[in-house]
């Protein structure tokens, strides 16, 4: 069991992360500690998917940890990731009674976490929240850093509210069951990290995806390590800038982890949110920005070739080669007038040092040839 504290600037909050191998089994003593002697009801909140493979051993824990549990599972799937899910999830807080004191906690991927949360945050002005993340992403990335929310008709992430856990139990085990496709796309996510965060982080993931492609188990002490060590670097990061400073454009600023999501969200865009799951079209979007980085002259072909390497051991991406070029750049300037034309891309020096990019300073020109370049697209007429 491997703990991590989590401090923020504000120093209100302090929370543990809590890393282990089999740890649900112990989840009624590891709650006790993160939510205090006081906290006697819980709704656990979670997918009937996830519910089904842990549910009942997580129920049993926190039993044996003292507390009152009841379930309660949102629908599978971002879709659900809604005002609606989180009206019926308030509904059932108040049926449960739960008081200040009392807790939620969210046993799944990101979208559980997410709705879960706001949930949380916004009941009786915030009550004490626990995340279980049980996907790669979440267990990396969405589950620490106190970002909740949930989406709008208009957009993605529209409505939210920060409000940090009094702590995160992660069981690397539970990675087990997660389907290929969900893995592939948390890889490109702690590959994304690792870029973005230093060369020894970077060093750490491509080392444990050779080994894994080598026919290495996945739960291992070394996935252990890693979990810690993604959850250590995020933790760094938001304790920096928790709540994501817009006028800040430093290589320590929460917005670095926006790495390859200009590319990304105009692909999930053009393939209508159908093709890929986010992590895969952020894999293509880190090889379009490396692309530019190399053509603007500041990231050395040799790195960039590193970070190729690192996103080829993630493992097969959706195709993005017959996608049309002048549909992605025109879903950019979509994004773009959404931000009222300030775009700023996430370009990298090296391997873990990223740097903030003004898109003016991108051609069309050359914004053409790295995705021709980085996505394999044929140009018409070629
Ligand atoms: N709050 C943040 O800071 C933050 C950061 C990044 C992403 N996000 C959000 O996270 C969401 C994506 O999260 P996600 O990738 O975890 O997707 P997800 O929550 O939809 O989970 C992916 C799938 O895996 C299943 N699953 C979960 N755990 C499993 C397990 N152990 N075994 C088998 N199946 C399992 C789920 O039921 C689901 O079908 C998005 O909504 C995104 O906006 C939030």
């Amino acid at each position: 069991l491997i703990r991590l504290q989590v401090h923020t600037k504000a120093r209100r909050h302090e929370y543990e992360i809590r890393i282990g191998r089999g740890i649900l089994a112990s989840l009624g003593g590891e709650l006790r500690r993160c939510l205090g002697k006081q906290v006697e009801r819980i709704v656990l909140v979670s997918n009937p998917k996830v519910f089904g493979l842990y549910g009942s051993a997580v129920l049993r824990s926190l039993k044996a940890g003292g507390f009152a549990v009841s379930p309660s599972l949102i629908g599978d799937g971002e879709r659900f990731k809604t005002m609606r899910t989180v009206a019926d999830l308030i509904r059932v807080f108040v049926d449960n009674r739960l008081e200040r004191n009392d807790g939620v906690v969210a046993l799944g991927g990101g979208v559980v976490g997410d709705v879960a949360g706001f949930a949380a945050a916004t009941y009786l002005r915030g009550i004490p929240f626990v995340q279980i993340p049980t996907t790669l992403l979440a267990q990396i990335d969405s589950s620490v850093g106190g970002k909740t929310g949930v989406n709008l008709p208009a957009g993605k992430n529209l409505v939210g509210a920060f409000h940090q856990p009094r702590g995160v139990i992660i069981d690397v085990e539970t990675l087990a069951t997660l389907p290929q496709r969900e893995l592939v796309a948390g890889w490109c996510e702690s590959i994304k990290q690792g870029a973005v965060g230093s060369q020894t982080l970077f060093k750490q993931t491509t080392n444990f995806l050779t080994q894994l492609n080598t026919g290495g188990g996945l739960v291992t002490s070394g996935l252990e390590d890693l979990v810690t060590a993604h959850c250590a670097f995020k933790a760094t990061i938001v304790a920096a800038d928790e709540r994501e400073d817009a006028t800040r454009d430093d290589r320590r600023s929460r917005r670095i982890l926006n790495f390859g999501h200009t590319i990304a969200h105009a692909l999930e865009s053009v393939t209508s949110y159908r093709r890929f799951r986010h992590g895969e079209a952020v894999g293509h979007g880190m090889m379009v920005a490396g692309e530019l980085s190399k053509n603007l002259g500041f990231l050395a072909p040799s790195e960039l070739e590193l970070l190729r390497e690192g996103v080829r051991l993630c493992g097969r991406l959706p195709p993005a080669n017959d996608l049309d070029l002048t549909a992605i750049t025109e879903a950019i300037v979509r994004d773009k007038k959404r931000t009222r034309g300030h775009v700023q891309w996430i370009l990298l020096q090296r391997i873990g040092k990223p740097r903030v990019v003004d898109g003016v300073k991108i051609s069309s020109l050359m914004l053409r040839q790295s995705l021709i370049d980085a996505l394999g697209i044929e140009e018409a007429g070629r």
